[in-house]
């Protein structure tokens, strides 16, 4: 049996660091873990030019101390007035390494999205040519379509005809959460990809119920159904080259979750990648981590991946309880899964 495990070191392509006094209490988790990062842009207000990517690059390169070997990969966020031009240019300049589309007030801070995605047809043009790639909140905001069928409906209503129209567009479908989606990216041309979080991998939709509502169980897209759980962590663990790691970590503090409209985002920072290595573990994919950790992000983006590598092993331990945020004097509370957790960072 397996009970250490050294691999190149793993890239993270979906973290929220957020900015300021959150980004300097969160930033240190994922530097331990992690050699680069796409980092999102959905601030308030949210990262919308290249310009305003630079900037918050440097926030981020000034949080990090000198010994950290962390680069964060920029994005912005797709509004319905993106100019294509801004977007070259910060892809030319090495600013920007992949660009987000939310649909308008599909999920938290995205009320300046996409409202259509043929408004930024432009941009998606530009994004193919320069095999930049759309990063994709693949939910519909409809309120007459159920929650728990927003994914697939996305696919069907929106990535079908966004891949008709651009085949040759680098797309990640993001945080997949059901078998359809899974299946989708297995079936779809390698332009296509998806990354899957640990907490997806972890909890289906009864643990946001587990004898009370537990907010901090909510995230977006949503916990589904058992079934999608395990086609989920069918997908991640088969070796596929289009699934990667991506753990979309979303730190709020315990107020903005524990209120009459808590947010959505679960802050897995603090054990994100020692859940997945578990998780490969009792699915007995040990072999595959590597790739999904480390080799299949780099590939599908176009980069080496990273020179270092990092150990884990086997070794039950409690992830932190709280993560106090210093100059604000409030908390968040890291994602817990039941029970103790097996792989430990050495
Ligand atoms: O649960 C989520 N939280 N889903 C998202 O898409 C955004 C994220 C956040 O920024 O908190
Ligand atoms: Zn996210």
């Amino acid at each position: 049996m397996t009970q250490r495990l050294t691999i190149v070191k793993p890239d993270d392509w979906h973290l929220h660091l957020r900015d300021n006094e959150i980004l300097n209490c969160v930033l240190p988790f994922s530097v331990e873990r992690f050699g680069r990062a796409i980092i999102m842009p959905n601030l308030s207000p949210p990262v919308i030019t290249y310009q305003d990517a630079k900037r918050y690059r440097e926030r981020i390169n000034a949080a990090l101390t000198k010994k950290n070997n962390f680069t964060p990969l920029m994005t912005v966020y797709l509004t319905d007035y993106t100019d294509p031009k801004n977007v070259k240019i910060g892809i030319r300049e090495k600013i920007l390494t992949a660009v987000k589309l939310y649909p308008a007030n599909a999920t938290t801070n995205s009320a300046q999205g996409v409202t259509d995605w043929r408004n930024v047809r432009g941009v998606l043009s530009v994004l193919e040519a320069e095999q930049t790639p759309l990063l994709i909140h693949g939910e519909v905001t409809n309120p007459n379509i159920d929650i728990f069928d927003r994914e697939l409906v996305f696919i069907e209503q929106i990535l079908t005809p966004i891949i008709s129209e651009f085949p040759g567009l680098k797309i990640v479908l993001e945080h997949i959460t059901t078998e359809d989606a899974a299946a989708f990216v297995s079936e779809a041309s390698d332009k296509i990809a998806a990354t899957i979080t640990p907490h997806h991998l972890v909890i289906n939709r009864n643990a946001i119920f587990d004898g009370g509502i537990r907010p901090h169980m909510y995230c977006l897209p949503i916990a589904k159904r058992e079934r999608h759980r395990l086609a989920l962590r069918a997908a991640a663990t088969s070796g596929n080259s289009s699934f990667f790691l991506g753990t979309d970590s979303a730190p709020h503090t315990i107020k903005s979750k524990q209120s009459e409209c808590g947010c959505a985002g679960i802050f897995n920072a603090p054990n994100s990648l020692e859940i997945y290595a578990q998780v490969f573990d009792e699915e007995n994919a040990l072999d595959k981590f590597e790739r999904f950790a480390s080799i299949n992000g780099p590939n599908f983006y176009g980069l080496k991946p990273n020179e270092e590598t990092l150990t884990l092993f086997k070794a039950l331990w409690q992830p932190i309880g709280h993560v106090q945020i210093k100059g604000i004097g409030e908390a968040i509370l890291p994602f817990r899964p039941k029970g103790d957790i097996g792989w430990r960072l050495e």
